[in-house]
């Protein structure tokens, strides 16, 4: 097939998502892109609450198909796409029933095939999506291997990519993924869910925010950094936050509102920010090395992260390194990544019948 148009669903934890991609030959654009994001509701509970993510798909999902869809429509009702591309895991299971049942449903009921994408496949294939001012496809096979790190709420991993749908993982958290750490720090520092672009905000507004200004005299460990592997942990990096803070200096009469302690608490997030990013840019960069790649990549909701984004790229740059990481707005879940990643699945006749389509929860790269 030389010209692909893809329909995304995507709905693995708290966004209801559709889309649609083309690809053609090496270029793929995004004719559509609608996120319904459920933040607002869960930020009251501290975290998402499966079973009220489910039921907000259930009433989202059919609107937001519609929404992405109905400018292409062609005969008979019918989008005029090739393929519906699902997320059909990792993630919630009553979340994920919520997109797969209805992309069946549509693939039967438009006689369209459908295909199962991954997840974490997802994350990846945001890298390959084309930016508006390029005139060709990203990152050509020859490449090949390529060193991706993926880190989101639900994974931290370093992926050898050796071609589309082929992948190695060498590293993976062995507790809390990079993005988890973000989200339960910013929790026990009454920051309020999601934790990652909070703690980054406020990291921001500490003048001190660049790493070669030493910031204050918190400090907090990089677990792992130096490890014999390419493992991650970050479960120890929020106990350490939550001991600095209980042992601050700081009285407590001069916590909570205060403005130095709102100052206290910007320093905080600022070192935590850092520790993350010191392991993470570190292992990515030792990876490298170790594997040879020519290329690395940065996949996952936590590669929105702006002193992330900045400081893997001038370390893998100054390893004469080409790097690569997909705009912002795909890089937090939406189901442009899926359609992109349904599209090379789509490309290479890997489709399932709809009856023979089945979620898993707990399903790997
Ligand atoms: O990929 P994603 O949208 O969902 C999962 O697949 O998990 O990632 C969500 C995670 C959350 O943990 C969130 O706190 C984190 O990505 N995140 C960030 C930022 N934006 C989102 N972490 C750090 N800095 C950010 N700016
Ligand atoms: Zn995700």
């Amino acid at each position: 097939m030389n010209n692909l148009k893809v329909l995304g669903i995507e709905t693995s934890c708290d966004e209801t998502a559709a889309s649609v991609v083309e690809k053609t030959g090496d270029k793929i654009s995004v004719l559509s892109n609608v996120v319904s994001s459920q933040i607002e509701i869960h930020k009251k509970y501290g975290g998402v609450v499966p079973e009220v993510a489910a039921r907000e798909h259930v009433l989202n999902i059919l609107p937001v198909i519609e929404e992405a869809s109905s400018k292409w429509q062609g005969a008979g009702g019918r989008p005029d796409i090739d393929a519906i591309a699902v997320t059909v895991g990792p993630g919630l299971i009553t979340s994920l029933l919520a997109g797969v049942e209805t992309a069946k449903t549509l693939s039967y009921a438009w006689g369209i095939p459908v295909t199962g994408v991954n997840h974490v496949e997802g994350h990846i294939a945001a890298n390959f999506i084309s930016r508006k001012q390029e005139a060709g496809g990203r990152n050509q096979a020859k490449n090949f291997p390529i060193l991706i790190l993926t880190v989101s709420g639900g994974h931290t991993m370093l992926v050898l990519m050796k071609d589309f749908g082929d992948y190695e993982m060498i590293g993976e958290t062995r507790d809390d993924a990079a993005g988890e750490a973000f989200d339960k720090a910013a929790k026990l520092m009454g920051l309020g869910y999601p934790g990652g672009p909070a703690i980054s905000a406020l990291a921001e507004k500490n003048p001190n925010s660049k790493i070669q200004t030493p910031n204050s005299n918190i400090k907090l460990p990089r677990p792992m950094i130096n490890s014999d592997n390419f493992d991650f942990s970050f479960s120890g990096l929020k106990t350490a936050i939550r001991y600095a803070i209980e042992k601050d200096p700081t009285p407590l009469k001069l916590r909570g509102a205060s403005s130095e302690w709102q100052e206290r608490i910007s320093d905080y997030c600022h070192e935590f920010q850092q520790a993350v990013v010191d392991v993470l840019v570190h292992k990515t960069i030792k990876a490298a090395k170790k594997f040879d790649v020519k290329t690395v990549m940065l996949a996952g909701g936590v590669a929105a992260n702006k002193e992330l984004r900045e400081q893997l790229a001038s370390a893998v740059k100054e390893e004469g390194l080409d790097f690569k990481m997909p705009e912002l707005k795909y890089t937090t879940d939406n189901a442009a990544m899926i359609a992109a990643a349904g599209a090379f699945k789509a490309e290479k006749k890997e489709l399932t019948p709809w009856s023979e389509l089945r979620v898993d929860c707990n399903l790997e790269l």
